[in-house]
């Protein structure tokens, strides 16, 4: 295939972004009554509202044109046929299967993978089940009441960042941890908040080789029989989630204490395999399963929504525009809820590593942006942080705002004080960078408060808005299992399709594959007595001097 730059809608969308990139949301909004009509898609109790962004019909004809000619609908066919199109680790992305609640065969190499699917999923069931009872315990007989999920990347972001956004729907009786960094204070912090006798480790590891993962789980394997003082109770506080059973068996964690997955589950998407499992012990593998039936939801929209209502298309074709056309290189995520503040960062894990490359599927130099610098913070935190620059910067950064209508805390007057005001923030953002405020709007507003011509000259430009700054506002019912696993399939199919339009394998991650490479050289150096060459003279010169100094 031509690169997609090349390609003659892509041209046509350059000749429309030069005629059109000047225009203002504001004249957009003023001219047709009917905006937010043509541009918003309710599906279910989510309403995606993607006005407040610099296009016109004609804009969005041609995107699809785009994702029409560099086949979209073909690429996402083979991803739900299970076809290999992880070509560099030779692997399918079939993380739908997983979700796959209506249960029908999806086949892998010939053979139905449901089957297996399912009893992992019942396995899961069972173990959180008697957990939660008290019915597994812990080697001296007490209640688990910490479990600690040893992972990092794909197999701590998502679980992590779910067990905060559905604490409401948590047990009291259990305490979920997450530790990742190898910076020895997270997993030194953690257990000293918990109870050798009453903590089950989960450790997390697709391939049960990653440094820090590894580092992590024996320290806490010390720290467990440092107070037990018998291997046997590791059978009781351990179990594992990994592809690779040799390794764990190695550890000294037991056969039955494993829980399977396949090569087949991307590390960023597989929160929805066993590496859910804290999810499910923390929330109960009912609520679980609520999550696995919302991105089935959204699978079956992304398969059958015509592409201008489709969501996961719509967003991806407006992140299209903004990098490719406008260069504007950075994306916001800005949820509107405390308890998706972790969002933005596990999405930077399934953007960034999905789509940061530089090599199309075809071995070759992309001449064109790919994957945005993902960025966020929860409103209205980031109000009081970087909206600033959002709202006056030289950067423009096209944001999603997102919302539960509802909130799980009944607080301050009327029981809904503050999610009104928080509300009332939400929208109030988008129209402000939308609309901004004009320089005889800012001069007429300083001159109301009575100040003197000078003061209102000098006033006025730091007081003018420009606007014409891109939002699309992401509102559902509330925060709860079902649109949460709504939600995370829609950026996940977001990001697959721009994957596909900028013709890279969004599924393998060499560059983070590398950084481990040279870590595991440089480690070695820390310990050998000689001073250390070979490296470039940057490189010689901060290990022999941390060396000197440690
Ligand atoms: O961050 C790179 C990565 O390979 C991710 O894709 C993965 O989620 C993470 O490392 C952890 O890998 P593992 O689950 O094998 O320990």
């Amino acid at each position: 295939m031509a690169t997609i730059n090349k390609s003659s809608s892509w041209k046509i969308l350059n000749t429309h972004f030069e005629k059109t990139k000047s225009i203002h949301m504001r004249d957009l909004f003023s001219k047709d009554m009917n905006r937010f009509k043509n541009f918003h898609i309710q599906y279910e109790d989510f309403l995606v509202d993607f006005s407040k962004n610099r296009i016109t019909d004609e804009t969005l004809n041609l995107l699809i044109n785009l994702a029409k000619e560099a086949k979209f609908e073909n690429w996402r066919d083979r991803l739900f046929a299970g076809d290999k199109i992880n070509f560099t680790e030779n692997r399918s992305a079939l993380h739908i299967a997983l979700r796959n609640r209506s249960n029908n065969p999806i086949l892998f190499n010939g053979k139905d993978i449901m089957p297996n699917v399912n009893k992992v999923l019942n396995q899961m069931k069972e173990f959180s089940e008697n957990v939660r009872k008290g019915k597994i315990k812990g080697y001296t007989g007490k209640k688990i009441k910490s479990i600690v999920n040893i992972g990092i990347g794909g197999s701590d972001l998502g679980p992590a960042m779910i067990c905060k956004a559905l604490k409401p729907y948590g047990t009291n009786e259990i305490t979920p941890y997450f530790v990742s960094n190898v910076d020895g204070a997270d997993i030194a912090q953690t257990l000293d908040t918990c109870d050798p006798e009453s903590t089950l480790f989960i450790v997390a590891s697709k391939t049960f080789t990653t440094q820090e993962t590894m580092t992590n789980a024996y320290s806490a394997r010390t720290w467990l029989l440092k107070y037990l003082k018998d291997q046997e109770a590791i059978k009781n506080h351990f179990v594992a989630i990994s592809t690779n059973q040799i390794a764990v068996e190695k550890f000294g964690i037991n056969k039955e204490n494993i829980f399977e997955f396949w090569d087949w589950v991307g590390g960023r998407y597989s929160l929805w395999s066993a590496i859910g499992l804290s999810i499910c012990i923390y929330i109960g593998m009912e609520n679980f399963k609520e999550l696995l039936e919302g991105a089935h939801d959204i699978d079956n929209h992304f398969k059958e929504a015509p592409l201008n209502k489709n969501i996961p298309v719509i967003l991806a074709l407006l992140g299209l525009w903004y990098i490719n056309f406008f260069k504007f290189n950075t994306h916001a995520v800005l949820p509107y809820d405390q308890g998706l503040s972790l969002f933005p960062s596990y999405l930077q894990q399934a953007d960034m590593e999905s789509n940061g490359k530089f090599i199309d599927r075809d071995g070759k130099k992309i001449s064109y942006h790919t994957g945005p610098i993902l960025w966020g913070e929860s409103g209205t935190n980031g109000q009081h942080a970087f909206y600033q620059l959002i709202h006056q910067g030289t950067e423009v950064v096209p944001s999603d705002f997102i919302m539960p209508i509802h909130s799980h805390y009944s607080i301050g007057k009327n029981g809904n004080e503050h999610h009104k005001i928080l509300i009332a923030n939400f929208i109030a953002q988008t129209q402000s960078l939308m609309m901004g405020k004009t320089n005889k709007e800012a001069s007429l507003e300083l001159k109301k408060q009575n100040l003197n011509q000078e003061t209102i000259k000098q006033l006025t430009p730091h007081k003018t808005f420009e606007g014409n700054r891109p939002s699309t506002s992401i509102l559902f019912n509330k925060l709860d299992p079902k649109s949460l696993g709504r939600l995370i399939a829609i950026y996940e199919h977001k990001i697959f399709t721009q994957g596909v339009i900028w013709n890279i394998n969004s599924f393998d991650q060499w560059g983070v594959e590398y950084g481990k490479q040279i870590a595991k050289l440089v480690l070695p150096k820390l310990i050998e007595p000689i001073e250390t060459s070979g490296f470039d003279s940057s490189t010689n010169n901060l290990i022999n001097y941390t060396k000197k100094n440690i």
